[in-house]
């Protein structure tokens, strides 16, 4: 073992896993400062005295006894048991009738409450190798479902190249072969983004932008295939439309969600923006409506030619409707139309993260999977382009959308790994809260359930308890806060392969549950694949599951 891996200063790996996580979520904090990771105040801590308090009690906390958290502040650490997490955490949780962004931000402000947005109040974030993997998900889905999986000589057309917009290219061409062409109204960034290789090409011209991507469609291979269009995404729809264009697919990552600061109406650029925001905030808002709803006027009417148009999670649909688009709502949402069969096989945003800080056991944890699942594309297909494309963030880590029974299969091979020393030290195993069961959120991830459940929010709950009872090392219950509050409800979980019967048993307990709830609940709400699924895994009433098929 190298000295890093090996420096254990709390009384067992458990406890150590977890301290490394949450060291891991500051060093690759926006602003560590601040103690905030991601989405402006999304908190590793309440304040700095919490954190010292947490660190503090991580590393001398036994096993068998638990660490309670309430919103970043460590409240207690009580007797539990042998099976019980290391750690608990309730974050920005309210109840229904209080639970508004108003008294989020009175509490905040009296430092009773923190936000913890998914991942980083439990300490899960992994950088933004998640955003990426949810993109290619996304698309690799959507190849499968319209194009007989591949989205080579596709032509894929949406907008915005921020933060998670950038991971638009590099999962439609770079990964899956297929052309994109992506408006991006600040020019600048545009330009940026070709200097960082993002994509191929830059052209503020529309029709220069536009005969290139027709020529990369149709096989050109001297043509870029992954083209920004420095302009407005509401424009370049217009555009096609004006050429008579369609597209095979078109979708939206600008950040509509914020009239005042998400997107640029036409014909007013980052600068005029700024100033607007500043002297005419009312202004800037309803002119990016004005161009929002000619957006998703264009969007319907490419989707009336034949072009697969959906929403992906940035509140433009919406938008348009309140804006007088009366059949905005008509255009799918990504979570329904993409997402949902696969949630309904408990395929999800499973991660693993490498407490050793060694390279080499990532490489080795790829190894595993290619060789477990090599008759899986889905996943093997994923981990070797994972491999070429995603940079290192923090901690060696990796996600992978595994499902229910993959995820306790690679885990026990990894706890082998751990036990027999193929791998340096212990490997944590966790998961996005935008999971299979363990998140309600009626605007994106639960929008338009089969039996109407959308609001209920039992099922995050009972995917906490489940974890709980069955081994999990860290357990997190969280709610929407500051603009979010009111809006969700989550849970996540961390489970470490420390190399021992109790990491074997602990790791198929816990993600043998929480994957098995996230099938039931689709079960339960109707979906066919996820009553297969059930069928298949003898999960339900009166079937004590053991996943031994898996
Ligand atoms: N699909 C998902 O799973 C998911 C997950 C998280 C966030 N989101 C949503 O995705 C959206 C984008 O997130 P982000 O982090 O990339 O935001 P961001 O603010 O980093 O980037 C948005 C980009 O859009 C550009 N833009 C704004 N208006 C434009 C217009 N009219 N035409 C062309 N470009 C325009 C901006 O210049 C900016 O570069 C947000 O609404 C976010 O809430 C989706």
């Amino acid at each position: 073992m190298s000295e890093t891996a090996a420096a254990l200063r709390c009384r067992g790996w458990r406890q150590e896993t977890i301290l490394r996580l949450l060291e891991n979520n500051l060093s690759i904090a926006e602003d560590p400062d601040n103690l905030v990771v991601y989405a402006a105040h999304a908190k590793v801590a309440r304040d700095h005295e919490s954190l010292r308090r947490i660190v503090g009690a991580l590393t001398t906390i036994q096993d068998g006894h638990t660490l309670v958290v309430q919103s970043g502040k460590p409240i207690a650490v009580l007797p539990t048991g042998p099976r019980a997490p290391v750690v608990l955490l309730a974050n920005s949780n309210l109840v229904g009738r209080w639970a508004t962004p108003e008294v989020f931000y009175d509490l905040e402000r009296r430092n009773l409450i923190a936000w913890g947005g998914l991942t980083a109040g439990c300490w899960q974030y992994i950088g933004s190798q998640g955003v990426l993997q949810g993109t290619y998900e996304t698309f690799a889905q959507v190849a499968r479902e319209h194009f007989g999986g591949s989205l080579r000589g596709r032509l894929v057309v949406s907008a915005g190249l921020g933060g998670m917009g950038a991971a638009q290219p590099v999962a439609i061409t770079r990964m899956l072969g297929g052309v994109s062409l992506i408006a991006e109204a600040d020019a600048e960034k545009a330009r940026r983004r070709q200097e960082e290789g993002v994509v191929d090409a830059c052209f503020g011209d529309l029709d220069v932008a536009l005969d290139l991507a027709l020529a990369a469609r149709s096989g050109d291979a001297t043509a870029p295939h992954a083209i920004a269009y420095a302009g407005n995404g509401a424009a370049l729809l217009e555009g096609l439309l004006a050429r008579g264009i369609t597209p095979d697919v078109v979708t939206d990552l600008t950040a509509a969600h914020d009239l005042r600061s998400g997107y640029l109406p036409i014909g007013v650029g980052p600068a005029q923006a700024a100033e607007l925001r500043r002297g005419d905030p009312g202004k800037l808002e309803a002119l990016a409506l004005q161009t929002m709803a000619r957006h998703v006027r264009a969007m319907l009417q490419l989707r009336e030619q034949g072009a697969v148009v959906f929403d992906y999670g940035n509140n433009i649909r919406p938008h348009a409707a309140g804006a007088g688009v009366t059949d905005a709502l008509d255009i799918d949402i990504f979570t329904a139309r993409y997402l949902r069969p696969l949630f309904s096989r408990g395929i999800g945003p499973f991660r693993w993260i490498c407490v050793s800080g060694e390279d080499d056991d990532l490489d080795a944890i790829d190894e595993i999977c290619a060789e477990l699942f090599a008759d899986i594309p889905r996943i093997a297909d994923w981990i070797s382009l994972a491999g070429a494309h995603v940079r290192r963030q923090g901690l060696p880590a990796r996600i992978a959308w595994l499902g229910h029974g993959e995820r306790t299969r690679l885990a026990r091979a990894v706890n082998q790994a751990v036990a027999d020393g193929r791998l340096h030290g212990p490997v944590a195993f966790t998961r996005d809260h935008m999971d299979s069961g363990s998140m309600t959120h009626p605007n994106i991830i639960t929008e338009a359930m089969a039996d109407g459940s959308d609001a209920v929010s039992d099922w995050p709950l009972l995917n906490a308890l489940l974890n709980t009872a069955s081994g999990a090392d860290l357990v997190a219950l969280h709610a929407g806060g500051g603009g979010y509050a009111g809006y969700s409800q989550s849970s996540g979980m961390t489970v470490v392969a420390t190399g021992t019967d109790d990491g074997a048993a602990r790791l198929q307990g816990a993600l043998n549950v929480d994957t098995a709830i996230g099938v039931l609940r689709h079960a339960d709400a109707g979906y066919p694949q996820a009553i297969e699924s059930a069928r298949q895994h003898g999960l339900g009433l009166g079937v004590v599951s053991t996943d031994e098929r898996a």
